[in-house]
């Protein structure tokens, strides 16, 4: 076979795109790609607008979806995401759209005697079409179908048509059919009316936010939104290859002490029964495998291959931050010799094996509770990373440039592992392959978040499609670390959370026969490789014990939670709780003036309270928390709701944000190497919620819609950084500095601890030390002490006082600070005359720069307004030293005159200027030394707090925390 013509077969099969990690190599069999660009006006989507409206007929792009459609045509007006047009656009989601195209059928496909319809994705219910003949039906997102359609097709021209089903329409009547059939509602019936979307998404087995969330619009898309084709072969086809590794070692090595048993598990289609050629090879090298098997009729069969690599031969796959990502490509082949056809995978994986630990932390004493890590290779792994919702709710605007963009800066942000969030999609390859090529492990949930579910026979037959076909896609990646089975269902049916508390037994076992007989068995059954979770937040074993609804899925003894508190002081790390592990938690924030103003009519009128900003803020009450914060820690701005105060208010929102991540964050690593007598405590993960932002909008996000950096993401790249200086203030009115590590290797160098006041560059205290950082440990390595700080008059205070920072540097590792009092009263804020001097190009997309002050300058804060992708080496930052020397990279190249004409820069100061901030004497600074004590002294009495926290949409009334 020429080159020439492998490269044809593999233009026609990768078809839209193809992937870094998954290529293929076909010989004999044909493919017809139905994908087409809506620019060659192939498909045609159409609908009637209601019973007396209009024919509405748009080219369609596949794979698409009717939105972006519409928006191409011109039929929505502007945007999909500008101004109110989620609202505008809901009568395109509450419509029936049917797709159809002409494709020709050659004779050399239509002789073979099996041909297929493959469809990757419909989005979502569809019955399909070929000649208007029914060949099948769709109801799953996220199933691959494969219909066939041999007596469907004929030579020459053909017709497909999907027709596809209102989503809104459909998950309503499921609603009904269940409540009418079975007795009882599949609850919640409704949203809270702040999400503005549409209801009962738990009915339909689709994108759950695509119906709305607390961070995102509703925008159910009807759409062929994965590739297409029709297959043809005589023989047999390759349908899906899983990997397993197995080392010979319990800790592996690259040693020729180590040996991996490679197995591949081929599954086909065949049409025949028949002895065949299987080989199984790495790509380059004289590793390989060829056998004959015996192949067996029907879809859906496995056949298993193996090879041996020994461990001098190949080098081991790390995580983030413990080594090299190391990656080997691998080739299946399945020829059938009788019709000369050949199907091949050519896959990417990596050497790595990878456990989770839960062990009792005390086996003489049970009740302190279960371990909850991972050790990767042997060594074991704190967990750092974040929480991803899709890039667009609408899928085909999910760009592979925005992809990686955004796993850029996971990586940059010290990330190990995402948690793919389980209202949302199972993410793209090129997602995968930048997971597995920049080491950040993957959480992954199956599709379904914060409702109960159905669990009837035909409901568990159409989850059991869309698990077949995503442990299959999924399981040979290296960065797949578990599975998880949903998002705070546990949670929700224990306390009640959707009105399931009249029949809780009725509801769990629904949950069991969902999550635990279907998903859980089935998952275990493909891929015994990995751990499965029944829930998160859940106890894990101790869930099991307990029946799988574990009396307090939030023990923090157990497993791991989920933490939200929006209205305690969230700059003191006291009101954060001692968990094993943190795979949720966060504050909300918007994005930046730049990015809302692409998205609004005009942005000089909106104010915080302004009728668009409600629109974009989802979260009940989510603006007077925000404002409570801002109050508690800043200078506040007695005209909040003008148009004047409205940019600061979104600077001061972001640095409410940070400050709450990196006070709880830290307090979550310090606690890595320390447990309670209580068992509390050995914390071991800090995944923040969200890592990017699906609209312009208010939420949780560190990474925005189009791509800019919130400042979330810049203090997320401090506070996850290897080692760090940790500051906080201890119960006694102290200043401990802890080390915190999980750099593999143990480092040295000088700490410099210094204390500022705002009212000048020159430090009030200075003491330098040496310290050694140890791999996974928190050690105090410095204190000042309370009689010092008193000394230094940074002790008890008002609020009329001088703010004290304590500032730390450690050569090498991201300077820290603490706030030992708030800077609420603007008179101590000077104008710090930021200067940004010696502009110069390093390189087409790199600038550097010095950033100049005369004062001490709180959270400075820079723009580079007319650009979504880029970074600055750091931002938000305090600064205390004269000068800073500065880079700027943007992805698309940026030179120095632009950069200096679109650069804005501020600080703390700023927002004195505006207009009165509320006297510093309404304001209670809760961080002082001395307010500390007083707690300090009322330890003995029981501290009842009632904290409002919302967990999916539900504000729940925890007590006593
Ligand atoms: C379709 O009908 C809705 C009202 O049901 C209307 O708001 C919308 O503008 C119509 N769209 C078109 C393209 O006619
Ligand atoms: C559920 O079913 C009950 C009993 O048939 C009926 O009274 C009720 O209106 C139904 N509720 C909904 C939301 O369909
Ligand atoms: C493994 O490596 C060691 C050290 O290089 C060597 O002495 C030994 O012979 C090797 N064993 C095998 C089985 O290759
Ligand atoms: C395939 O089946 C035939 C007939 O049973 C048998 O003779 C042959 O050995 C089998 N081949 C393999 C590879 O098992």
């Amino acid at each position: 076979m020429s080159l020439k013509f492998i490269s044809l077969i593999v233009a026609a099969i990768c078809i839209a795109e193809c992937h870094a990690a998954f290529e293929t190599y076909d010989s004999g069999i044909q493919r017809i790609t139905l994908n087409s660009i809506r620019g060659l006006n192939v498909w045609t989507a159409s609908s009637k607008n209601g019973t007396e409206g209009e024919e509405i007929s748009v080219p369609a792009g596949v794979p698409g979806g009717i939105y972006s459609d519409l928006e191409e045509s011109n039929v929505l007006g502007s945007a999909v995401y500008h101004e109110y047009n989620d609202m505008e656009n809901k009568w395109v989601g509450r419509l029936d759209w049917t797709f159809t195209r002409d494709f020709v059928v050659s004779p050399e496909v239509n002789e073979k005697s099996e041909i297929v319809l493959v469809c990757e994705g419909l989005d979502t219910v569809a019955e399909v079409f070929i000649n208007d003949v029914s060949v099948g039906n769709s109801e799953n997102m996220f199933a691959r179908y494969v219909f066939d359609v041999k007596s469907a097709v004929k030579e020459g021209q053909n017709t497909i048509r999907v027709a596809f089903r209102s989503p809104v329409e459909y998950a309503q009547t499921k609603f009904r059919e269940h409540n009418e059939t079975l007795g009882y509602k599949v609850v919640p019936e409704s949203l809270v009316p702040e999400y503005r979307g549409e209801n009962q998404a738990q009915m339909i087995r689709k994108m759950q936010a695509a119906f709305s969330w607390d961070w995102g619009p509703s925008y159910p898309n009807s759409g062929i939104w994965k590739n297409i084709y029709i297959e043809a072969y005589n023989g047999a086809i390759i349908r899906d290859v899983m990997i397993f590794s197995e080392p010979n070692q319990s800790v592996p090595d690259e040693s020729n002490a180590t040996t991996w048993t490679v197995t591949a598990r081929v599954y086909y289609d065949s049409g025949i029964d028949e002895e065949v050629d299987l080989s199984f090879e790495r790509v380059d090298s004289t590793v390989a495998t060829t056998t004959k098997v015996n192949i067996t009729i029907g879809k859906g069969n496995s056949v298993d291959i193996s090879l041996t690599e020994l461990g001098d031969q190949i080098k081991l796959w790390w995580p983030n931050g413990y080594g090299d990502q190391n990656l080997y490509w691998y080739n299946v082949d399945l020829n059938v010799p009788q019709f000369s056809e050949t199907t091949s995978r050519r896959l990417r994986f990596g050497f790595r094996k990878v456990e989770l630990i839960e062990d009792f932390v005390d086996k003489d004493n049970v009740i302190k509770g279960r371990e909850f890590y991972f050790v990767v290779n042997g060594k074991q792994m704190y967990s750092k990373g974040s929480n991803s919702i899709p890039l667009h709710v609408l899928t085909e605007k999910i760009t592979n440039d925005q992809t990686e963009w955004l796993l850029r800066a996971a990586k940059m942000s010290h990330q190990n592992m995402i948690r793919v969030w389980g209202g949302g999609m199972y993410e793209t390859d090129t997602f995968f392959d930048y997971a597995d090529e920049y080491g950040i492990f993957i959480w992954e949930d199956f599709m379904f978040a914060c409702a109960m579910y159905p669990a009837t026979d035909e409901y568990l037959d159409i989850v059991r499609q869309e698990v077949d076909t995503q442990v299959k896609r999924l399981q040979y990646r290296t960065s797949l670390v578990m599975w998880a089975a949903n998002n705070e269902n546990e949670a929700a049916l224990r306390h009640d959370w959707y009105g399931s508390g009249w029949n809780f037994d009725l509801y769990k076992g629904d949950y069991i026969k969902l999550y635990i007989d279907t998903i859980k068995t089935m998952t275990e059954e493909l891929d015994p490789s990995r751990k499965f979770i029944s829930s998160s937040p859940t106890n894990g074993i101790q869930s099991q014990e307990e029946g799988w609804v574990a009396a307090d899925p939030y023990d923090l003894k157990y497993g791991d939670i989920h933490f939200y508190n929006y209205v305690s002081d969230n700059w003191d790390w006291n009101m954060f709780l001692r968990t094993r592990y943190a795979s949720e938690y966060g504050f909300q924030s918007f994005p930046h003036y730049e990015s809302l103003a692409e998205v609004a009519n005009d942005i000089t009128t909106w104010t915080w309270d302004s009728p668009m900003m409600d629109h974009r803020q989802h979260h009940p009450g989510g603006q007077k928390e925000i404002r409570d914060l801002i109050k508690m820690h800043f200078p506040f701005p007695e005209n909040y709701d003008s148009t004047e105060a409205f940019p600061y208010m979104l600077y001061m929102a972001q640095l409410s944000q940070i400050m709450g991540q990196k006070t709880q964050t830290e307090f979550y690593r310090r606690l890595m190497d320390k447990m309670d007598t209580d068992g509390t405590g050995h914390n071991m993960g800090a995944l923040y919620w969200q890592l990017n932002d699906i609209w312009e909008g208010c939420s949780w996000a560190s990474v925005e819609a189009k791509g800019r950096w919130k400042l979330q993401m810049y203090y997320a790249v401090k506070f996850f950084a290897p080692v760090l200086a940790s500051p906080y203030l201890t119960a006694n009115g102290a200043v401990n500095v802890e080390l915190i590590s999980d750099n593999p290797q143990n480092v040295t160098g000088s700490l410099t601890v210094q204390i500022y006041r705002l009212s000048s560059l020159t430090p009030i205290y200075q003491e330098v030390v040496e310290v050694e950082a140890e791999f996974l440990r928190s050690k105090q390595v410095f204190m000042v002490a309370r009689s010092i700080l008193e000394s230094l008059n940074c002790g008890a205070v008002s609020g009329a006082m001088d703010p004290c920072i304590v500032y730390l540097t450690l050569p090498g590792t991201p300077d820290n600070f603490l706030f030992l009092h708030y800077p609420t009263n603007k008179i101590f804020l000077k104008d710090p005359k930021l200067q940004i001097t010696s502009v110069e190009s390093v390189n087409t997309k790199t600038v550097s720069f010095t950033l100049t002050t005369e004062e001490v300058a709180p959270f400075v804060f820079l723009t580079v307004k007319d650009d979504h992708r880029g970074y600055f080496s750091d931002n938000g930052f305090v600064l205390v030293n004269s000068q800073k020397k500065m880079e700027y990279y943007s992805e698309s190249g940026i030179t120095p005159e632009r950069f200096r004409q679109q650069l804005s820069a501020m600080s703390l100061f700023n927002v004195t200027e505006i207009a009165e901030t509320v006297p510093s004497t309404t304001v209670t600074p809760t961080t002082t030394v001395g307010s500390t004590e007083t707690t300090t002294a009322d330890a003995g009495k029981p501290l009842v707090q009632v904290l409002t926290v919302l967990i999916c949409g539900l504000i729940m009334l925890i007590q006593d925390l």
